[in-house]
């Protein structure tokens, strides 16, 4: 598996604006990292990373919790580039996905689904029942990666983005604490592990078609 994922670090953050820029038209300033990053009890921010064969490293494989993915690893002392990230914070029974964005020329390879997934599988692992967020109305792609996920549109904020005035689906989950649920999460976690084992065979292999 040639990807990491790892808890989003201060000394990421630069990296991680820069990768943002190239996401998003409304770029967060680094300080909202800095300052996220400070209460982890509320919040969750990690950053994926492209691991080089050659690194060696071994894999970490969770004890028990409820993260499945056993690709999910720590601490990478090569620090490789970092390709996507992901926030979230979370209060009493709700978490809030604040941030997803994989770079241009790595997408369609699974990793915003990698993202995607281990925040809710900690969303879960923190009690929340719900994971809701907001997503651009033209923007095809994140709607489909929720709706994959059984995520609904509940309502409409007019006119949430300051860039263009453009309006924002608000979405949320099913509720992360019932069993069909937790079944559906389970296979499509399966299906997601086994197409990121075959990056493993071929990194460079083909990206989605447009
Ligand atoms: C949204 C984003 C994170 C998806 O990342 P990605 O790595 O390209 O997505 P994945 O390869 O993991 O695809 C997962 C699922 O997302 C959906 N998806 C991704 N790209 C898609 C596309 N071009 N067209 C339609 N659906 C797409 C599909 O449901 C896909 O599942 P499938 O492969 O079984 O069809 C990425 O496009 C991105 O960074 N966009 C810019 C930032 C952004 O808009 N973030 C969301 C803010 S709300």
């Amino acid at each position: 598996m040639p990807f990491v994922i790892e808890p989003m670090t201060q000394d990421d953050v630069q990296e991680v604006s820069q990768v943002e820029r190239r996401c998003f038209t409304n770029p967060w300033p680094s300080s909202a990292y800095r300052r996220e990053l400070r209460d982890t009890e509320h919040n969750y921010y990690i950053v994926v990373r492209w691991r080089p064969p050659h690194t060696g490293v071994p894999d970490e494989r969770p004890r028990g919790g409820l993260h499945l993915l056993p690709f999910v690893r720590r601490a990478d002392p090569a620090k490789p580039p970092i390709l996507g990230f992901g926030g979230m914070w979370n209060m009493l029974d709700e978490a809030h996905i604040t941030t997803i964005g994989v770079l241009p020329e790595q997408r369609g390879r699974s990793l915003g689904e990698l993202l995607f997934v281990t925040m809710i599988d900690e969303a879960i692992r923190r009690r929340s029942r719900w994971v809701t967020l907001e997503v651009r109305v033209s923007n095809a792609s994140a709607l489909a990666l929720y709706e994959k996920y059984g995520f609904t549109r509940q309502g409409l904020r007019k006119r949430y983005y300051s860039d263009n005035g453009e309006d924002a689906h608000i979405m949320w989950s099913p509720a992360l604490n019932e069993s069909p649920t937790l079944e559906s999460l389970a296979g499509l976690r399966a299906t997601l592990g086994l197409r990121l084992a075959r990056w493993h065979d071929s990194p460079n292999g083909a990206v989605r078609s447009p």
